[in-house]
């Protein structure tokens, strides 16, 4: 038996966190599309590490209950990688309120109740959460803390509240990061930590679908503006992902880091202002 990490999400920015990490551990990959899951298995598998795919739909329970299962039969589960995500050009509102904001609490959930004694996970949220204004405590403590089945059905993210994917992206992913805070209280009971990552423009192929959307001029402009001048890579996010996954940061649970090269600080006080 090893040490089982369960990575959600096969694209770029999972896969690379996996392979920063998943050394001498037994990695499993849930993903709803078997292509990207199978692929990112072969990769992993033809550089030395030890991969294996399972189907998974993150909005739906069962299918994560299964992930688990499945996870569970190699050894106890020492990390969570969410890194299982539609973007606002790739999907409805409701998909996207289904799979980026409910499925990862679930997710947050369920892995947090077999997480192994000093685990650690982390998901990724974005930079899109950081660009709305604040919304209140009392409307942070119900994204935080309302029971999972019950999120979707807070008037905050009844369908008629949403002006677009764009509005459902952002409110999912400013979800995730209370959530995450929620949730770390639960995981410390355990001694296990879970973070959130905010990344900015990450070239990955759910980015290039932005690139070549309805807001693709307002993404490369973005980049462009930002202080960094470039989108960055998902190799960037593993540097960050090591540090909060590994021993070093111990001290580091219930937080949401931001790494956008600048961009939301430039769209607050720089160039990028609307
Ligand atoms: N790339 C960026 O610029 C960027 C920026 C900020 C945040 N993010 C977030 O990072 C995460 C990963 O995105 P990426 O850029 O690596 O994208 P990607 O498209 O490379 O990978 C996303 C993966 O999630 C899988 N997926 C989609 N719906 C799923 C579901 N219901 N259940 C299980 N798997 C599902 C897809 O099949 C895909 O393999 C997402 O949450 C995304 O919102 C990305």
């Amino acid at each position: 038996m090893k040490d089982v990490i369960i990575l959600t999400g096969s694209g770029q920015i999972g896969t690379a966190i996996s392979r920063r990490v998943g050394y001498g551990k037994k990695i499993i990959v849930g993903d709803k599309n078997p292509e990207n899951a199978f692929a990112a298995v072969k990769i992993m598998t033809d550089a030395g590490f030890d991969a294996e795919a399972v189907e998974t739909d993150i909005s739906s329970k069962q299918s994560i209950k299964n992930l688990i299962n499945e996870a569970q039969k190699h050894g106890e589960i020492s990390m969570l990688i969410n890194a299982a995500g539609v973007s606002p050009s790739q999907a409805s509102v409701e998909t996207i309120l289904k799979v980026d904001l409910y499925g990862t609490a679930v997710l947050l959930e369920e892995a947090g109740k077999v997480i192994k004694k000093g685990g650690a996970g982390v998901t990724i949220s974005s930079q899109s959460g950081h660009r709305m204004p604040t919304l209140g405590a009392e409307t942070d403590e119900l994204l935080a803390c309302t029971p999972a089945e019950e999120l979707l059905y807070l008037d905050i993210l009844k369908r008629e509240n949403i002006k677009d994917t764009l509005h459902a992206y952002q409110l999912a992913k400013r979800c995730n990061v209370k959530r995450v805070m929620a949730e770390a209280v639960k995981w410390g009971e355990k001694q296990a930590r879970i973070n959130s990552i905010s990344p900015g423009i990450v070239v990955t192929p759910l980015a290039i679908d932005e690139f070549n959307g309805p807001r693709g001029d307002f993404y490369k402009n973005m980049f462009a503006k930002c202080p960094a001048g470039r989108p960055g890579t998902a190799d960037e996010i593993a540097n960050l992902a090591e540090l909060l996954l590994s021993d070093r940061g111990a001290f580091i649970t219930g937080a949401d880091f931001l790494i956008d090269g600048g961009a939301t600080a430039s769209y607050f006080y720089g160039p990028l202002r609307p």
